[in-house]
């Protein structure tokens, strides 16, 4: 009976002293998630995914001119037919295509929607393997931090805006959330 109830008294001790700062991570988790999404819904991320199938142009994220869409990909016009792997102002073409290696829209199957999304849906999102092209976390915080289009986001050419935050500011906060496991706020 004693001994019972001394377990009971330390089973419950215990698990508030292990879940202080689990919970610590967990919050912190979902606290960096949001400053995450301010990068994720900039013009310089959101404007490659989109709601629709129609890349975005520009600090005011209107359609790409000239109709391009996932439909002119597929009728053969793929984005590298205008979109080099540098910005077309470091050859000194002036409001030319920006660039960098391997420009593309996400897959259809599985777009990667950042536009009109709140941060909980953004964050499901991200962290199912069904729509994030099969990436588990350590994979998701490589591409952040090493992915040549997620890298132009902070090189962006002239008249474009970088993101709110540096690119290392936006990893560790990326980071902080994977190391919650990907807590959704
Ligand atoms: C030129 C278009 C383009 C730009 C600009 C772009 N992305 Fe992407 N993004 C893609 C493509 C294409 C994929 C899919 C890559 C793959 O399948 O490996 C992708 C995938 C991702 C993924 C992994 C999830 C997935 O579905 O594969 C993340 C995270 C991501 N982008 C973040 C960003 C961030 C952050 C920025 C801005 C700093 C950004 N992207 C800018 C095209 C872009
Ligand atoms: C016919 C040439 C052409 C094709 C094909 C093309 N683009 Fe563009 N794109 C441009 C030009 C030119 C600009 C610069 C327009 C501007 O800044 O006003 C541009 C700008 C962009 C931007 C704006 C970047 C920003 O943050 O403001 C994105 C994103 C983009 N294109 C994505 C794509 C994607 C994805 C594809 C393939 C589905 C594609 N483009 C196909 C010519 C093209």
């Amino acid at each position: 009976m004693k001994r019972s109830a001394i377990a009971i008294i330390c089973s419950l001790a215990c698990a508030l002293a292990l879940a202080q700062p689990a919970g610590d991570k967990v919050a912190a988790g979902k606290a960096a998630f949001v400053e995450v999404v301010k990068v994720l819904q900039s013009p310089r991320c959101m404007n490659c995914h989109p709601a629709g199938d129609r890349p975005l142009v520009g600090d005011d994220s209107h359609n790409h001119p000239q109709n391009i869409s996932r439909k002119s990909i597929a009728a053969g016009l793929p984005c590298s037919t205008c979109h080099q792997p540098h910005n077309a102002d470091a050859i000194g073409v002036e409001n030319g295509p920006p660039g960098a290696p391997n420009w593309n829209l996400p897959p259809a199957a599985t777009p990667m929607v950042f536009q009109g999304k709140t941060p909980t849906q953004i964050c499901q999102q991200m962290k199912d393997p069904a729509q994030n092209g099969g990436k588990n976390f350590a994979q998701l915080l490589e591409h952040v931090e090493k992915e040549g289009l997620v890298l132009w986001g902070w090189s962006p050419g002239k008249g474009r805006n970088p993101p709110p935050m540096s690119h290392d500011a936006f990893v560790a906060a990326f980071k902080t959330w994977v190391d919650a496991n990907g807590a959704c706020p």
